[in-house]
C-alpha cells in the first residue's frame, strides 16, 4: 500500500510494477534536483520521493539492482558515489544511523558534479548553482548532431568537444584544466545515456528529447536488465567513449568547422 512522504505525495512501493511507475509521471519544477538527468527522471516518476528529498539508500540501490538489473562493479561504483552523499548527510545531522541524502547534495561541485556536461552549463564561482538546471539550448545543440535521427557515441564525441571549444574560447577551462577524473565520469555517463535508456549505443532524438528536456521515461520503455557480463562491457566501454572523446578533441575534425 502507498504510504505518504514528507511532500506529501504517495511513495511507490516497491511491489508496484515498473508499468505502473511509469504512469505517476509529474513535472518536477519547483523540486528539488540534480545535475544528473536519471536522478531527476526516477524522481519525477515518484520512483524515488518526489520531493527529492531523504531518499534513502536502499531505495535507491532497489531502482539500480531490481528496476535496472544494474550489478557487480557498474552497481557498486553507482552505489558508492550514494554512500557518500549519505555519510555527508550523516555528518551534517549528527545521527548515526541515517541513511538517507537529497538531490541538492548530487550538485556539489568537484564530486560527482563535474565541467564536461552535455546539457549543463559549467559551475562559475559567481554562480555554483549554474550547473544544476538542464539547458535546453544545450540539449539541442547535442540532438542536432544525431546520425539518422539517433544520438550516438560519435554525435556525444563531437558535442563535447564543441562545448569545450567554446569554453576555451570563453577563457573558462584550458584544456591543461579539465581534469582526467572528470573526462572519464563523463564517459561512464554517455554510457549510461546511450545503454541504460537508450540501447545498444544509441538512443533516438525523441526519447533522448524526452530522457533530457521533460526528465520523463519515454513512452513504452522498459529497463534492459542487462547480464553480468554486458556490466562489465559497459566498463569497457568507457574507456573507449573517454579515448574517442579525447580523440575526436585532439585530432578529430569538427562538423562546424
Ligand atoms: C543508472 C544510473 C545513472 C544514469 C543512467 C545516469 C545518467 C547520467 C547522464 C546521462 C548524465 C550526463 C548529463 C550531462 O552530461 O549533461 C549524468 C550526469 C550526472 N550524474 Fe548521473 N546517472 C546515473 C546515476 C547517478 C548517480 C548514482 C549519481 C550520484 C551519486 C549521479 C550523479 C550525476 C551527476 C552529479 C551528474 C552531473 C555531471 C555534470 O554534468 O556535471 N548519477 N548522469
Amino acid at each position: 500500500m502507498a504510504t505518504g512522504t514528507a511532500s506529501g505525495l504517495p511513495r511507490v512501493p516497491q511491489t508496484v510494477t515498473w508499468s505502473e511507475k511509469m504512469r505517476t509521471w509529474r513535472d518536477g519544477q519547483g523540486q528539488e534536483r540534480s545535475p544528473c538527468p536519471f536522478l531527476n527522471t526516477v524522481a519525477n516518476h515518484g520512483i524515488i520521493n518526489y520531493s527529492g528529498q531523504d531518499i534513502t539508500t536502499n531505495r535507491i540501490r532497489h531502482v539500480f539492482r531490481d528496476d535496472f538489473g544494474l550489478k557487480g562493479l557498474v552497481l557498486l561504483v553507482l552505489m558508492g558515489g550514494v554512500h557518500t552523499f549519505a555519510a555527508q548527510e550523516r555528518l551534517h545531522t549528527r545521527i548515526a544511523s541515517a541513511s538517507h541524502f537529497h538531490l541538492r547534495q548530487i550538485g556539489q561541485h568537484g564530486f560527482v558534479e563535474h565541467d564536461a556536461s552535455l546539457t549543463r552549463r559549467r559551475h562559475t564561482c559567481d554562480n555554483p548553482k549554474r550547473a544544476i538546471p538542464r539547458d535546453n539550448a544545450m540539449i539541442d545543440g547535442l540532438l542536432a548532431l544525431a546520425e539518422d535521427g539517433y544520438v550516438t557515441y560519435n554525435s556525444v564525441a563531437q558535442w563535447r568537444c564543441q562545448v569545450r571549444r567554446q569554453e576555451e574560447r570563453d577563457g573558462l577551462h584550458p584544456p591543461t584544466k579539465f581534469p582526467l577524473r572528470c573526462r572519464i565520469l563523463a564517459a561512464g555517463e554517455v554510457v549510461g545515456l546511450l545503454n541504460v535508456i537508450g540501447r545498444d549505443g544509441r538512443i533516438s532524438v525523441a526519447d533522448a528529447e524526452c530522457f533530457l528536456k521533460q526528465e520523463r521515461f519515454p513512452d513504452n520503455f522498459e529497463p534492459a536488465k542487462l547480464g553480468n557480463l554486458a556490466m562489465l562491457y559497459l566498463l569497457w566501454l568507457t574507456l573507449v567513449v573517454f579515448f574517442k572523446e579525447e580523440y575526436v578533441y585532439w585530432f578529430g575534425k569538427q562538423k562546424d568547422e
